[in-house]
């Protein structure tokens, strides 16, 4: 296959290879990483016609109406899968925050890594963790921004764009290149890349493999999200559906859910939905 050219930020460790229309940029991202796992390359695509979403969902990514695209990660500790998530919502949130001031008091991270204007989804964030045969693991962070809609399927209720919120057409490109020189301030900082749990004495770090800090990006996120505290939710556990009201984020990156019978449930993974009233 001959790959579309690629592109580089000045002064930056990013690689970026641009389709005018893929499958899915996740997909690519991980078959290409398989066979060459590259640290820093980023595949972005004009339009995905299988965009993947969380739980198997789909990405509406039609032409030229968002950012599509995804990160390699190489060689990342795998103890830190959990942190990525977390750290890819805030630097998402910092991003929208600093490029567009008017949506600033509105934004939100909904646990663990949707971003939301009023409430509702403006950018979702999908990350996908493999274990190579040489003993390696990668992360492929792929991140969706809803940009220029100006209207979504009947199935998509709860979405919007930032273009619905800014007044102004938004480029997609411009939008990439923010984050990811966000990316590097925030996940490149040396006490980041070797958080305290990769320095335990007990617990090696496969070196020179990539570490995220789990308790900084917990604190991060929290500091961005009004959703983790006093917020009427509903989910799934087993089978169950429940409803209760957030209470904290553990330092393991699980959301705690105060239960009306006064029982705390701790989800590490699923869909919470906001609701208004418990
Ligand atoms: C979610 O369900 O909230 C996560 C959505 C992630 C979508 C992005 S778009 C670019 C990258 N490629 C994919 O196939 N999915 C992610």
């Amino acid at each position: 296959m001959i790959l579309p050219q690629r592109r580089i930020i000045e002064g930056f460790p990013f690689s970026i290879i641009q389709f005018e229309e893929i499958d899915s940029t996740n997909r690519f991202l991980k078959d290409y990483g398989r066979r060459s796992p590259e640290n820093g390359l980023i595949a972005m695509a004009g339009a995905q016609t299988a965009g993947r979403g969380r739980f198997g969902n789909t990405w509406h990514s039609p032409k030229g109406q968002g950012l599509y695209f995804s990160m390699l990660l190489h060689p990342v500790d795998p103890r830190s899968a959990m942190a990525v998530p977390l750290i890819a919502g805030v630097v998402l949130h910092k991003t929208l925050e600093e490029m567009f001031p008017a949506v600033k008091r509105s934004l939100d991270l909904k646990w663990p890594n949707d971003v939301l204007i009023e409430r509702r989804k403006v950018a979702g964030v999908l990350v996908e963790l493999e274990h190579l045969p040489a003993g390696t693991s990668l992360v492929v962070v792929g991140i969706g921004v809803n940009c220029n809609q100006n209207e979504f399927p009947a199935q998509l209720p709860g979405a919007t764009s930032l273009r619905l919120h800014v007044g102004a057409r938004v480029d997609p490109v411009s939008l990439l290149d923010a984050f990811l020189i966000r990316w590097h301030d925030y996940a490149g900082a040396s006490d980041l890349n070797m958080g305290p749990e990769s320095k335990s004495a007990d617990a090696p770090m496969p070196s020179p493999a990539i570490a995220f800090s789990l308790s900084k990006a917990v604190a991060d996120w929290k500091d961005r999200s009004t959703f983790w505290k006093d917020r009427a939710v509903r989910f799934n556990l087993n089978g169950e559906t429940l409803e209760g009201a957030t209470c904290d984020v553990a330092p393991s990156g699980a959301l705690l859910v105060r239960l009306k019978s006064g029982r705390l449930k701790e989800l590490l993974s699923g869909e919470v939905e906001w609701i208004r009233n418990i």
